[in-house]
């Protein structure tokens, strides 16, 4: 008597809305069109995610016991001046790159080094940015033996003027939060997610942020470090739940690339890419 896919009709919402909705056997979908549902998201993005919109840089003129500070009036600025002197100007682009194939037998971090196939990852990936031939200023990497070896064969192949090299214990492999769906095996009380949650969010915090006001011009930075710690740092950069992050997987030596707006708007504009790799430089078990 019924087809399997039944409509159940056009129902007016708001002005001039329309929610169309079908039954398939047991399962019910609402098709919205939302530029008319009055759309209200349940978590509105965050424009001061990062703590660097003007309205958190403007130094008050008075001091915190409320009494004038007369260093700050002395500029003499105009709201808008200070507005200006406030705003990010540039945009930065966040390179993210996972180290090369590494020895998983080895019971330190020391002995964890890359394979052989993990040292040509790392070529190949430094070669590729060598060939994009962007203006990369600053290259950030993870202590751990992996990332300090990839960052250095990379920059080895890499004819860019990097000013700043910097190492960083923040950026150190870790369980970043108890994942969902959970992962057999690991209990999202384990000390490992409540000492390392911390951290790399502290990374995440430190490494990502719109561009100091002072910068005039767009920005390529790379950071070497770890799936774990790229996965949650992507989640948390798109204002994605954060226990999402398992649910992505990235290629050994692939780059991910985050860019993020003056305004404070971010996108990914690519997750994982490792299209410079042969298909026999690939490591996928
Ligand atoms: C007073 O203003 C100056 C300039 O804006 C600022 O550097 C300083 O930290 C302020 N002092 C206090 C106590 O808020
Ligand atoms: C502050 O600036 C205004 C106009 O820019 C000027 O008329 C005024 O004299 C200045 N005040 C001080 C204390 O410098
Ligand atoms: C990357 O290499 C590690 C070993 O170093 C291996 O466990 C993992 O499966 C590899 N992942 C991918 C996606 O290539």
């Amino acid at each position: 008597m019924f087809s399997r896919l039944r409509p159940l009709g056009v129902v007016g919402l708001g002005v001039g809305g329309v929610v169309v909705g079908y039954l398939a056997g047991n399962h019910k979908t609402v098709a919205h069109n939302s530029w008319t549902t009055n759309f209200k998201p349940t978590t509105p993005w965050d424009w001061n995610w990062d703590r660097r919109d003007p309205s958190s840089l403007i130094e008050p003129t008075t001091k915190p016991d409320g009494t004038l500070n007369k260093s700050a009036l002395k500029k003499n600025e105009t709201d808008d001046e200070k507005t200006e002197r406030a705003t990010c100007k540039a945009t930065r682009y966040i390179l993210l790159v996972r180290h090369g194939q590494y020895n998983l037998d080895g019971a330190t971090d020391k002995e964890r080094t890359l394979t052989q196939l993990g040292e040509e990852q790392a070529r190949l990936t430094g070669e590729r940015l060598n060939e994009l031939d962007l203006p990369i200023t600053r290259l950030v990497y993870s202590t751990m033996t992996r990332a300090t070896q990839t960052a250095q064969i990379m920059m080895k192949h890499m004819k860019q003027q990097i000013d700043t090299v910097e190492t960083s214990d923040l950026l150190r492999e870790g369980a970043p939060i108890p994942p969902e769906p959970p992962l057999g095996g690991w209990k999202p009380e384990r000390h490992q997610f409540f000492a390392d949650g911390a951290r790399i969010e502290a990374a995440f915090r430190s490494y990502m942020h719109r561009a100091p006001p002072s910068q005039t011009t767009d920005s390529y930075e790379v950071i070497v470090c770890h799936a774990n710690v790229i996965r949650y740092i992507v989640c948390r950069a798109l204002q994605f739940v954060p226990e999402g992050w398992l649910r992505m997987s990235l290629h050994n030596g692939s780059v991910t690339m985050l860019v993020i707006r003056p305004d404070g708007r971010v996108s990914i504009r690519q997750l994982g890419e490792c299209g410079h790799m042969p298909p026999n430089k690939l490591s996928l078990t």
